[in-house]
């Protein structure tokens, strides 16, 4: 997920998909899946690939009560020895947390847990790092009071945070940028423009990609300049390779179908 820094990826959490899958939320990139076992065999090869360039994955048994359960980048954000428990914005998806918590509370014993609580809202989909500045999508999941609440935990850190409003014909700031790596936010044409992220730290840049390649705008960079990317997006992908990147490709259509990304299925800590 998006809120630690390249080299603290070195652990993720995902979640089993659940035989409810098919009745998971979709409102912009799909229609709904409506393949459990190829969405399964996706989300396998996913862990695998994340796996297999050195990251140690802890998988949570699925909650088939919980459709969108396989979504777990937006129960938790982990930044800096504290572990901020956001309400998600869809209410169908609160119930999705407490494992989660549970979880992390456990391994990352020593870090502060800090609760949102209503009317405060926010999916950690919304929460995008560039080395120590960290921009949060306002959306229809992420609120002001979310963001004050957020704001209030980086002040504390240090952090400066930095507010990108979502336009309407996307779910969060991660459905449509990402960080392959710590100087480079990608983001796509149409939605967001390099002025959305404000003046970039020396070294650092926006690197727009074409509208149609929007969904291809969320990558997961890991050390030695790999990143996952989903199959199908030839732009993101040779701009990647043209700045030295080894690109991961991975066949993402169920998970796609429900409005989940790469970085969705996963929470570094
Ligand atoms: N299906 C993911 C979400 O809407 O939160």
């Amino acid at each position: 997920m998006a809120t630690v820094r390249l080299d603290q990826k070195g652990r993720a959490l995902v979640r089993a998909v659940p035989d409810s899958y098919a009745n998971a939320l979709a409102s912009y990139f799909g229609a709904g899946p409506t393949n459990v076992a190829l969405a399964r065999s996706q989300h396998t090869a996913y862990v695998s690939a994340l796996e297999s360039n050195g990251v140690e994955v802890t998988i949570l048994p699925a909650d088939n009560a919980h459709p969108d359960c396989i979504f777990v980048e937006d129960q938790a954000v982990v930044i800096d020895g504290h572990v901020l428990l956001p309400v998600p914005g869809a209410e169908s998806r609160r119930g999705e947390q407490p494992p989660i918590a549970d979880f992390l509370a456990q391994k990352l014993a020593g870090h502060q847990i800090c609760k949102m609580e209503p009317p405060a809202m926010m999916d950690g989909g919304d929460i995008l790092r560039l080395g120590d500045i960290i921009f949060v999508g306002r959306s229809t999941r992420t609120n002001d009071a979310g963001i004050g609440e957020l704001k209030d935990l980086l002040d504390h850190l240090g952090h400066e945070l930095r507010i990108v409003d979502i336009p309407p014909h996307a779910l969060h700031l991660t459905s449509i940028a990402s960080t392959p790596c710590d100087q480079i936010i990608l983001a796509p044409e149409g939605y967001l423009s390099p002025e959305s992220f404000g003046e970039m730290p020396e070294g650092c840049e926006v690197v727009m990609m074409p509208k149609e390649e929007v969904y291809g705008c969320n990558t997961i960079g890991l050390p030695g300049r790999k990143v996952l990317v989903a199959d199908g997006y030839p732009t993101v992908a040779k701009t990647l390779e043209e700045r030295g990147f080894e690109t991961i490709l991975l066949d993402m259509s169920e998970i796609r179908a429900a409005d989940g990304s790469p970085t969705c299925c996963s929470i570094f800590f």
